[in-house]
């Protein structure tokens, strides 16, 4: 299949796998773009530059097709040395990053400088169009339904991706809700050029985190993801646990009044119990309501094929059998 986004990014199918701290490691990134996808190493999950510029000389080492580096601009205790981290990038003939978080405007003259293209994960138009107008080549339409940070609007894709469709002239992938070919052709269907995964890459052989939280991902459903810190303006949607309990019940003793300071607990320093030492109970950690899609635990290269043959023969049985009059039910999950 080829769209905008093969295209700008010469991969093979419209996948990306999206930044995700302390999964994004070059394991899982290399994964991805070997299957023909994007694959992505979360930046600041390294904690320094140097390590970053390790972690892309692991990643070239398992992989010869194109990868990228997500940068996240986020409120954040103390704030990392971006610049080193793009001088990083660089250095490591990185030619893709995915920015996400605040706007990525002022370090956009160094990375273009750097032949870089720039992909922004943002959660509304208006944010989109900022992006367009400030040079990024592509954005990542997050809709509310994503594990991570949806944003303050609470628009879900099957109207933010039309929305986006109608305004942007440059491509955009769907982020947020996505898990199969289901996915990849309803979000083509509504002007997008490819699909963007994070949870669902989670809950695959490859990705370098503890079993539990494979686990714990065929387990949960839809139902299981809680929206937390929005008295802070710094929504994220998680996987509930004893930890988040615990984290909305002060969210509910605070109201207004809630400072970070009063559930350091449970979110400062969670990544590493959960994905490393697999404590669930730990605290917050990003989950998208996709949990409820997501019942097996398969190869990076087994989930992407996955999706394309489901894209295709939706697409060739399913969509064209309706124009051509065929009424019987074809289902819209055609592989087993
Ligand atoms: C465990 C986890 C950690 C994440 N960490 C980051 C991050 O550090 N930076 C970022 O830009 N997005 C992060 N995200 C968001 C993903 O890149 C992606 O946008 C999101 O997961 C898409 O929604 P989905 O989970 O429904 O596929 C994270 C998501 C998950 C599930």
């Amino acid at each position: 299949m080829k769209t905008a986004i093969t295209e700008l990014f010469g991969i093979q199918h419209p996948i990306i796998q999206g930044g995700m701290h302390y999964v994004g490691f070059a394991e899982l990134a290399a994964a991805v773009s070997n299957a023909g996808g994007l694959g992505i190493i979360t930046g600041l999950t390294q904690k320094t530059p140097e390590l970053l510029a390790k972690e892309i000389a692991r990643c070239r080492d398992l992989t010869n097709k194109p990868f990228g580096v997500n940068l996240t601009f986020l409120p954040s205790f103390t704030a990392p040395p971006y610049p080193e981290y793009i001088a990083a990038i660089r250095e490591g003939g990185v030619k893709i990053v995915e920015t996400a978080g605040r706007s990525p405007e002022q370090y956009m003259p160094a990375l273009k400088a750097a032949g870089i293209k720039v992909i922004h994960k943002c959660t509304s138009v208006r944010h989109s169009l900022k992006a367009e107008k400030i040079g990024c080549d592509a954005v990542s339409v997050d809709g509310f339904e994503c594990g991570g940070h949806p944003g303050e609007d609470d628009i879900p894709n099957m109207i933010l991706l039309p929305r986006a469709a109608d305004e942007l002239k440059i491509p955009f992938v769907a982020s947020g809700g996505m898990a199969d070919g289901r996915s990849l052709v309803a979000s083509l269907a509504m002007g997008a050029d490819g699909i963007n995964m994070g949870t669902r890459f989670v809950a695959t052989k490859e990705a370098p985190v503890h079993e539990n939280v494979k686990r714990a991902l065929v387990e949960a459903t839809e139902l299981d993801t809680r929206l937390v810190m929005r008295a802070l303006r710094n929504t994220e949607r998680v996987l509930k646990n004893k930890g988040v309990d615990r984290l909305v019940e002060i969210e509910r003793e605070k109201g207004r009044g809630l400072k970070i300071e009063d559930i350091l607990d449970q979110v400062a320093g969670v990544y590493p119990k959960v994905m490393v030492d697999g404590e669930m109970d730990a605290g917050a950690w990003s989950c998208g309501m996709v949990v409820g899609l997501i019942n097996d635990i398969p190869t990076v290269q087994e989930l992407i094929d996955r999706v394309m043959t489901e894209a295709e023969q939706i697409i060739r049985q399913r969509l064209t059998g309706f124009l051509d009059g065929v009424v019987a039910k074809v289902p819209a999950r055609a592989v087993a």
